[in-house]
């Protein structure tokens, strides 16, 4: 319905518009950009699930590109009541310029984008954070001067971050190396897209695909919504911890990314989330460059090239 563009995953943009938006959102991260596109429009985020950098980065990204943004929860919207999510997006679509959401099922942000007409983005779901992906390639820039002809290496589960960066890796063509424990493995389809290109493998071994990497990332063993698996997937990634060890085997100059929350001691040892190699708060802070990028083209106008 309606001619407007969604981003819910990375393959929504062309390699070429991902090139300019990463050139855009640079500009922004460096203060070289400070036009106001969304001057007198608002911005609908729908968190139905908690969020730190995902809220703040939006809603002080839609404020200082010149927009009003609403924080929407279950507890505050009917949806958390049983509302339709149709009939929650074509009322939200007549009243905002852009819809942000964080939910469960992939289907429900589609859903949205196919109910409302302004711009849907999406902040994260079971299948996809494709946000974020943004995020960490921007920080690929920013510490190893650009993505062509890296190596990145993806230790754990198969989860939203592995799969966004199954179609970062397609769209943008670096190498990937997933090293994910057996029934843990990223969603089938994007794996096998992803892996057509030549430049995607699943491992079982956490050593092998670090070796001689130019980034080393990985997430928490239970995302949310999968609390009550945490025992079981502790046993199952016990032996998918990046701890100085495996950070050895990358290249000498290679960045730790993580999209945060982090539980050191887990996914990740304090030793590497704290260490020199680590670039986590620049990861975090590119949020707000990279989505500010996406919102000033989706909604405000801003030329991709
Ligand atoms: N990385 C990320 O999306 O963090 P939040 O859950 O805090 O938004
Ligand atoms: N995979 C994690 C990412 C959190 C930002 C989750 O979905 O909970």
């Amino acid at each position: 319905m309606g001619a407007h563009r969604d981003f819910l995953a990375i393959p929504d943009f062309s390699a070429a518009e991902l090139r300019s938006l990463f050139a855009l959102a640079d500009r922004m991260r460096r203060g070289e950009y400070h036009a106001r596109p969304l001057q007198g429009k608002a911005l609908a985020m729908l968190f139905m699930k908690s969020s730190t950098r995902t809220r703040v980065s939006f809603e002080v990204g839609a404020w200082q590109l010149g927009a009003h943004p609403l924080f929407l929860t279950p507890r505050d919207v009917q949806l958390g009541r049983g509302e339709a999510v149709n009939d929650t997006a074509r009322v939200l679509d007549r009243m905002v310029d852009g819809i942000m959401i964080r939910t469960f099922a992939h289907a429900d942000v589609e859903e949205f984008a196919r109910y409302a007409q302004v711009p849907v983005i999406n902040g994260l779901t079971d299948l996809q954070h494709p946000c974020q992906i943004l995020a960490d390639v921007l920080t690929m820039h920013q510490h190893l001067g650009g993505y062509e002809g890296k190596t990145v290496a993806w230790i754990g589960d198969g989860n939203n971050m592995a799969n966004s960066w199954c179609d970062a890796a397609m769209q943008l063509g670096f190498t990937l190396r997933l090293a994910c424990p057996e029934g843990y493995d990223p969603d089938p389809s994007i794996l096998a897209r992803a892996q057509a290109t030549g430049r995607v493998s699943l491992l079982r071994d956490p050593q092998e695909a670090a070796q001689g990497a130019d980034v080393v990332t990985t997430d928490v063993w239970a995302s949310m919504g999968q609390e009550e698996e945490q025992a079981a997937r502790a046993r199952a990634f016990a032996r998918f911890q990046v701890d100085g060890a495996l950070m050895k085997r990358a290249n000498r100059a290679a960045i730790f990314l993580h999209c945060l929350p982090a539980h050191r001691g887990e996914e990740v040892s304090a030793e590497v989330l704290d260490g020199p190699q680590s670039r986590v708060w620049d990861e975090a802070e590119n949020r707000l460059h990279v989505q500010k990028a996406v919102m000033a083209v989706l909604m405000g106008g801003e030329p991709l090239g």
